[in-house]
This record gives structure tokens, C-alpha cells and sequence, in this order.
């Protein structure tokens, strides 16, 4: 070996087996380092796509809301997935930047789920639109609207009640999966007042804006003019959802 004095040969057994070391750690080092970029890829730097709004047209020409109504409702809905995207953007950058402690990152997220009900709600809404209001009788969901409200009349009068009351929201019918209990229920707004676990059946919105164009103030009409265009077989295909 040229170059090495006799005075560092003692050292070649320990040269070559940290050289051996060395080689083996950079392999480990290195597939390690290969692995964390593949979970990394897969955990952290997955591209979550936006939501997009969906198209509800198929609503117009509806006999009992008209085309202007429908239209200004569309739009609203579109606001609420603009505005949900726009807010899941800011909080994520919020989150890099490690402005987590900030009071506008606190109320950014107390607002994310208005509009991300507002979103969905409307889309559960518009989705069990557009049918005849006739609910089969011999289907599932109505025989479980008869075993525990006694009747669908019964069931209906007690919807159309929380439907009525003041405020801003919506009705929906929950099916608690854990129970199999059928529950009448009021949102407020969007997101105050969810049961949580509920699978959403039937959602009927009762802001003025889903019915002042057509109905004025009168939200009784609104809400029997809602019953006669429910499409049901949407609402009980939600039950194995
Ligand atoms: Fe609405």
C-alpha cells in the first residue's frame, strides 16, 4: 500500500472495516432516505384536489319553483364550495407558515364548518329534489317512518313543524345508525345542531332565499310546494349510504 507509513498499517483492518461500515450505513441511510420520500409523497405531499360544485340543472323547469329561483340558489350553492376551498387553501398555508397561534387562523376555522355544510347541505338538498313527492310505500325507509312516527302522515306533520320554526336553518330527517332511530331535526344555519354519527336522509332548506323569489314570506306554501317534488327514492337510497 503506497503512501501508508508502517507506523498506520495497524490502522488498515480498522480502515477497511469502517470503510465496509461506512459503505453498509450509506445503503441504509440511503434506502431510508428513499422510503421517507415515497411516505412523505404519499402523506404529506398529496395533492388533494378542490371541490367542485355540482350541477343541479336537471332542477329546471321544476312546476312549483321557477327557474329564477332555482338559478340564484345554484349560485349560492357554488359560493359555499368556492368558499370552503378557499378556506381549507388558507388554513393549510396558515398551518405551513406556523401561524397556528393567530386569532385569524382560529376564527378561519370556525368558519370552515358553515361553509362546508353550507355546501354539503345543499347538495343533499338539490339531491332529493325533482321527484313526485310519492314515497313507495312498501320501501324500507317508509316502513321505518311507520314503525316508529305510527304514520307518514304523522311523521310528515312533525317535519313540516320543524320546517316552521323561526329562525334560518333547515329540517332534516337523521337516521342515528347506532340506534336505527329515525329523528326529526333543526340545523341552525348551517352547523349548529347536527346529530353526530346521523346519516342525513331527506334535508329540506328553509333560509328565505329558498323560497322568498317564489312564495314571499309565506314558508308554509314553500314547504308543501317542497313535499310535492321530493324525490324519495333519493332519500332512501341514503339509507345504506
Ligand atoms: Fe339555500
Amino acid at each position: 500500500m503506497k503512501g501508508l507509513t508502517e507506523k498506520s498499517l495497524w490502522m488498515l483492518p480498522l480502515f477497511r472495516m469502517d470503510r465496509r461500515y461506512f459503505l453498509k450505513s450509506t445503503a441504509f441511510l440511503g434506502g431510508s432516505l428513499f422510503a421517507w420520500s415515497l411516505l412523505g409523497g404519499c402523506l404529506g405531499a398529496a395533492e388533494l384536489k378542490p371541490y367542485e360544485a355540482r350541477d343541479f340543472s336537471r332542477l329546471k323547469g321544476m312546476k312549483v319553483f321557477s327557474n329564477q329561483l332555482l338559478e340564484q340558489h345554484f349560485t349560492l350553492y357554488q359560493g359555499y364550495v368556492k368558499n370552503t376551498n378557499l378556506l381549507l387553501e388558507q388554513l393549510a398555508q396558515m398551518a405551513k407558515q406556523g401561524q397556528t397561534q393567530s386569532p385569524t387562523y382560529a376564527e378561519l376555522k370556525r368558519r370552515l364548518g358553515w361553509e362546508f355544510d353550507g355546501m354539503r347541505l345543499h347538495e343533499l338538498y338539490f339531491g332529493n329534489l325533482g321527484g313526485t313527492g310519492e314515497i313507495k310505500k312498501d320501501g324500507k325507509l317508509a316502513k321505518l317512518i311507520a314503525e316508529q312516527f305510527g304514520s307518514f302522515d304523522a311523521w310528515a306533520a312533525d317535519f313540516k313543524a320543524v320546517g316552521a320554526m323561526r329562525g334560518i336553518g333547515w329540517a332534516v330527517l337523521y337516521l342515528d345508525a347506532t340506534r336505527g332511530r329515525l329523528v326529526n331535526t333543526w340545523i341552525n344555519e348551517h352547523d349548529v345542531g347536527h346529530l353526530v354519527g346521523g346519516q342525513p336522509l331527506l334535508i329540506m332548506d328553509v333560509f328565505e332565499h329558498a323560497y322568498m323569489t317564489d312564495y314571499g314570506i309565506n314558508r308554509g306554501a314553500y314547504i308543501e310546494a317542497f313535499f310535492k317534488n321530493i324525490d324519495w327514492a333519493a332519500a332512501e337510497s341514503r339509507l345504506s349510504s
